[in-house]
């Protein structure tokens, strides 16, 4: 049974992504007490780089780096030096400025053949997680962000890859970019121990309310509910601004 959505929100993104940061440590230093390490996978996209940097800070003392394992939810189909690149991002904002081991970092090898990356990044994720057939990995934290088409990772409405139940990472072709995407599937999202979505600012605020309050939208974020896990939802101001009776500011 899908767990009710935690819904917090900060005065300023500053804000929320200390929260973010704290969240992501509190998680790592819990899963590696009990299994020995934390696997997270990183988003993309603009808005995780503030949490990114602040964990680069050393704001949150005490993360074991060495036993921090990172994977990606998606990727856009560029090389991993591309402005465009998610890799990129996360590398310069957080994993080259922590003492991480390369061999700790999964990137999505997105330089070559779309499908081709997909089906290797599949092949990773089953020799880390030792999965059997049909089985799919259980992350102890997947990152998201928000697309103003309601998108996370990168399941757009409309896309193929938005349904697919059995693969665990895909070449989704986007129309809308003329490009393909690799990405997670949903499965593997929803068997994540916990799931956490950063939305930051104003222009996230419709979309936002929709996702949490309108069931008829069919938004491909609102097909996100861990079966036996957290979905976390953490909201600037900004984005919480729509007035949804589910928004209401809590107090930090
Ligand atoms: C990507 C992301 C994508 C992103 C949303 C929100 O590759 O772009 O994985 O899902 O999280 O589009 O993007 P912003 O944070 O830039 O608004």
């Amino acid at each position: 049974m899908a767990a009710e959505p935690e819904i917090r929100i900060f005065k300023t993104s500053a804000e929320l992504f200390q929260a973010a940061a704290i969240e992501f440590a509190t998680l790592a230093s819990a899963a590696v007490r009990n299994n020995g390490k934390f696997c997270v996978a990183l988003s993309g996209g603009s808005t995780p780089r503030g949490m990114y940097s602040l964990l680069a800070s050393g704001i949150v003392p005490a993360i074991s780096w060495e036993k921090i394992y990172f994977f990606f939810g998606d990727e856009r189909h560029v090389p991993p030096d591309h402005p465009d690149s998610n890799y990129r991002m996360a590398n310069e904002a957080m994993l080259s400025k922590v003492p991480v081991p390369s061999e700790n970092v999964f990137r999505i090898r997105s330089e070559q053949d779309a499908e081709k990356a997909a089906l290797e990044y599949e092949q990773t994720l089953q020799k880390f997680f030792h999965l059997r057939a049909n089985e799919f990995p259980r992350f102890d934290l997947v990152l998201l962000g928000l697309g103003p088409d309601g998108h996370m990772a990168s399941l757009f409405p409309g896309t193929s890859g938005l349904n697919e139940t059995r693969r665990l990472a895909i070449a989704n072709w986007v129309e809308k970019f003329k490009s393909y995407r690799i990405t997670m599937t949903l499965p593997v999202l929803n068997h994540a121990a916990c799931v956490m979505f950063l939305v930051s600012g104003a222009d996230k605020a419709g979309i936002l309310r929709e996702v949490l309050e309108d069931q008829d939208a069919d938004l491909p974020s609102q097909r996100v509910h861990p079966e036996n896990g957290r979905l976390v939802w953490l909201v600037d101001r900004g984005a919480a601004a729509s007035g949804s009776h589910r928004l209401i500011p809590s107090q930090g």
